[in-house]
């Protein structure tokens, strides 16, 4: 764990550069807006480690899989959101030698991210050899209004240099992926143009045919009218490679400015025959309007997501910090503004997870959409609706009935390629068939459930009734060979929380069915026609659901993760040596299996889903068994920890394991934020919120709520909206307050007592 940046309640700083932590940094301030994104590697050259990436959301490639061993069922690729045309870059050259910060002496660097207003500025002191100074301020902002501008600007200030500054702005074509598999380029240059005004390079992906322009263009002021600025600029062309160089003859006092603006087109989103007029015409629209007017309306823009998404706690800076940059980087990677994007686990801060979808949208990402906006969430329902089909492949492709929903995908296609993973982490299943029901007991609105995700839960059901075995001694049904959540064991038997998510799948499915015969049977029976179910088949499902097995632990009243789980070695986490942690770095992936250390929430996830299953009691037995043995290597484990810590009452852990959920890549908790952000855990920070802290719930179709203040805070205050009604909910040390900011008159349960919400009127109580 590390405390690298300034606390600030909304702004990320850095002050002093650490060139072994650049990857990490990098990470960190990475800036996104939904269209496009990238790390925060810098503008001018670096010869230093660095992780240069510049994403362009659904623009992906099916790089070819290598693995030592090849198993039957395995995909042929994994499909990557690759790194794209740099138009970042600005070299920099002072009197013919590059500036670069692994070799030039510089003072003063500081890098501050300001999450309110979307814009990453970075600064520095240059020092040359005979005490010449000259500073340099970079910014960049990614409009939020207009999704396909870039904006950049560089500063230079010559404190006391007499000589010749010489910047290259460019774009350049000719980028690869670190992790491509086989060191493949994947992009070829389909035109690259150069005048006065505008520079253009038009690539394309291999085998996808992704087409992308990019247009540029660049301009130079003068900040200090009374030096004049003898500037020249010339073209500059290589293969793939288009810029200007502007060469600046500068004194003591000069400052000025050069700004460069970019304009990102994709055939994804306009057909390619009018890709680079589009692109060339909406730099020109960004440049007639100007850098100020682009930053003026892209802060209102974020002002008003602000407004609707932002947390506010007082008295933690250090919370409050932390759960902004999780809704900053979570808004700038996806806010729903294209259905068919997803929220990819590093979103576009890394190479890592290639940028597509695991289980994390529904089981983590979900509930923030759902309680913001749930038409977002209904997108994120229509993504996996869309894939339908292709999960009845996958799960062919294993020689079962039913769909299997991909552990990683982009297109549906399964993507994964590790056996204990691909073939055993089937408990992801459940997740969506979880989502679907979320969403409707979330929002009341049945029409997805029974227009589409009926259609999903019978698949997924098929399958579940295909990969269970029955055990003829025990008269049960087992799941065996599978990964529950906690990767740390695999291929193990009857993982307690598959098991669980099978059997309320298939419930689910049923109940489900019984709705739609009873709200509209010419619809029953055409689903019935079209999805050929039998009667057989539901009569199955029930006696799986009513014989399901469930490991269990007698002695202490607790679930067994899976069969054998008890006969390990066990031990807690504090009897590590803090050396040892985290363990993927420290120990042998044998030793690890071996081991009953758990990376994330497995029976706790379970808990974590089904509050009304289990009471309290049990929830707290199971708890204080798992959570002493959690190592939380997983990103995705603290928030769940932390929501159900919060429902049992245990306060202290609940705000502990908030703390390391909402800061984990600030204060890089696991040591692995240099390959990118944890974006889909950000989600369940904002969760362990609002499910833990301030108990949201629907319960009987009512929402509820049973805040606690925790930790130090002396106050926080969230929004939502709830079938068609926006709320506020503050709560402090005195009062909750339930303000009802738009919609009809609606009533909900605070701890146990109905609260009548009329529009504009803030209904109090007395906290508990
Ligand atoms: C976790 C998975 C998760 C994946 C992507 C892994 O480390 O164990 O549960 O889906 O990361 O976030």
């Amino acid at each position: 764990m590390t405390h690298r940046f300034i606390d600030d309640e909304w702004k990320i700083i850095e002050e002093g550069f650490a060139p072994e932590e650049s990857r990490f940094t990098e990470s960190i301030f990475t800036l996104g807006n939904e269209h496009m994104g990238l790390r925060g590697f810098f503008e001018e050259r670096y010869t230093g480690d660095s992780l240069p990436g510049i994403y362009l959301a659904g623009v992906y490639y099916p790089d070819k899989t290598k693995v030592g061993w090849w198993k039957n069922g395995y995909p042929e690729y994994f499909a990557k959101v690759i790194n794209s045309t740099n138009w970042i870059g600005i070299d920099i050259e002072i009197n013919g030698i590059p500036l670069d910060l692994a070799t030039s002496k510089f003072r003063d660097f500081r890098r501050e991210l300001d999450m309110k207003n979307g814009r990453l500025t970075r600064s520095f002191v240059w020092t040359g050899p005979r005490g010449e100074e000259i500073v340099f301020t970079f910014t960049r902002f990614l409009s939020m209004t207009r999704k396909n501008i870039a904006c950049l600007a560089v500063e230079v200030n010559s404190l006391n240099f007499n000589g010749v500054i010489t910047l290259l702005p460019y774009l350049d074509g000719d980028v690869t992926n670190e992790d491509a598999n086989y060191g493949e380029k994947f992009w070829t240059k389909i035109n690259q143009e150069l005048t006065a005004e505008t520079a253009l390079l038009t690539m394309e992906t291999k085998k996808t045919g992704f087409r992308v322009a990019t247009a540029m263009a660049t301009a130079l002021h003068n900040r200090h009218p009374e030096t004049p600025l003898p500037a020249k600029k010339e073209l500059c062309s290589a293969e793939e490679l288009v810029g200007y160089r502007y060469s600046v003859p500068v004194t003591a006092g000069a400052r000025f400015t050069l700004h460069k603006l970019v304009a990102v087109c994709t055939s994804r989103d306009f057909a390619k025959a009018d890709l680079e007029t589009t692109s060339r015409a909406k730099l020109a629209k960004a440049l007639a309007d100007g850098y100020d007017l682009l930053y003026e309306e892209h802060r209102a823009k974020l002002h008003a997501m602000w407004e609707e998404y932002d947390v506010v706690i007082t008295g933690d800076i250090r919370a409050q910090q932390g759960i902004r940059y999780c809704i900053f980087q979570l808004l700038s990677t996806y806010a729903g503004s294209d259905p068919r994007l997803n929220i990819g686990p590093k979103g576009f801060s890394g190479e890592k997870y290639g940028g597509v979808v695991y289980w994390d949208t529904e089981a983590f990402c979900f509930p923030f959409y759902l309680y913001t906006n749930a038409e977002i969430a209904k997108n994120l329902l229509f993504f996996r609706y869309r894939q339908l089909d292709k999960a009845k492949e996958n799960a062919a492709k294993l020689g079962l009935k039913g769909a299997l929903y991909p552990m990683v995908t982009i297109d549906g296609t399964e993507c994964h390629n590790e056996w204990e993973i691909t073939f055993e982490e089937i408990h992801r299943n459940g997740a969506i068939a979880y989502a679907i029901h979320n969403y409707t007991r979330y929002t009341g609105d049945q029409s997805y459930l029974l227009d589409y995700g009926l259609e999903i839960l019978v698949e997924i059901s098929r399958f579940w009734a295909d990969r269970v075995t029955y055990h003829p001694r025990k008269d049960c049904y087992m799941i065996l060979g599978v990964t529950g959540p906690n990767e740390y064991e695999n291929n193990v038997n009857n993982n307690w929380y598959t098991n669980l998510m099978a059997a309320w799948t298939l419930t689910y499915t049923i109940d489900s069915l019984n709705l739609l015969q009873t709200e509209n049977q010419a619809k029953y029976a055409a689903f019935i026609d079209k999805t050929g179910l039998t009667a057989e088949e539901l009569n199955q499902w029930r006696t799986i659901t009513e014989k399901m097995y469930y490991p269990y632990v007698e002695e202490l009243g607790i679930f067994e993760q899976n069969d054998l789980y008890m006969d390990k070695e066990l031990q807690v986490v504090a009897d590590l040596p803090p050396s040892e942690l985290p363990l993927n770095k420290h120990w042998s992936w044998d030793r690890i299996l071996r081991s009953c250390f758990i990376k994330q929430a497995d029976v706790v996830q379970g808990l974590y889903f089904f509050p009304e299953k289990f009471d309290r009691e049990t929830v707290r037995r199971n708890f204080d068994f798992y959570e002493p043995r959690t190592v939380h290597e997983s990103s995705l484990s603290p928030s769940v920890h932390s929501i159900v810590a919060s429902r049992i009452g245990y306060k202290d852990k609940a705000y502990a394991l908030y703390l390391r959920t909402a800061r984990l890549d600030l204060d890089n908790y696991n040591a692995d934020t240099d390959d990118g952000i944890h974006l889909t855990s950000m989600a369940g920070s904002w969760t362990a919120i609002v499910e833990g802290f301030a108990g949201l719930a629907v319960r009987n179709d009512r929402l509820t709520l049973a805040p606690y203040l925790p930790g130090p805070w002396t106050s926080y205050s969230f929004k939502i909206t709830f079938r068609g009604r926006k709320l506020r909910i503050t709560v402090d040390r005195e009062q909750v307050s339930v303000q009802l900011l738009a919609g009809a008159p609606l009533t909900i349960v605070v701890y146990d007592d109905e609260v009548a919400l009329a529009p504009d009127f803030c209904r109090t109580l007395k906290t508990r």
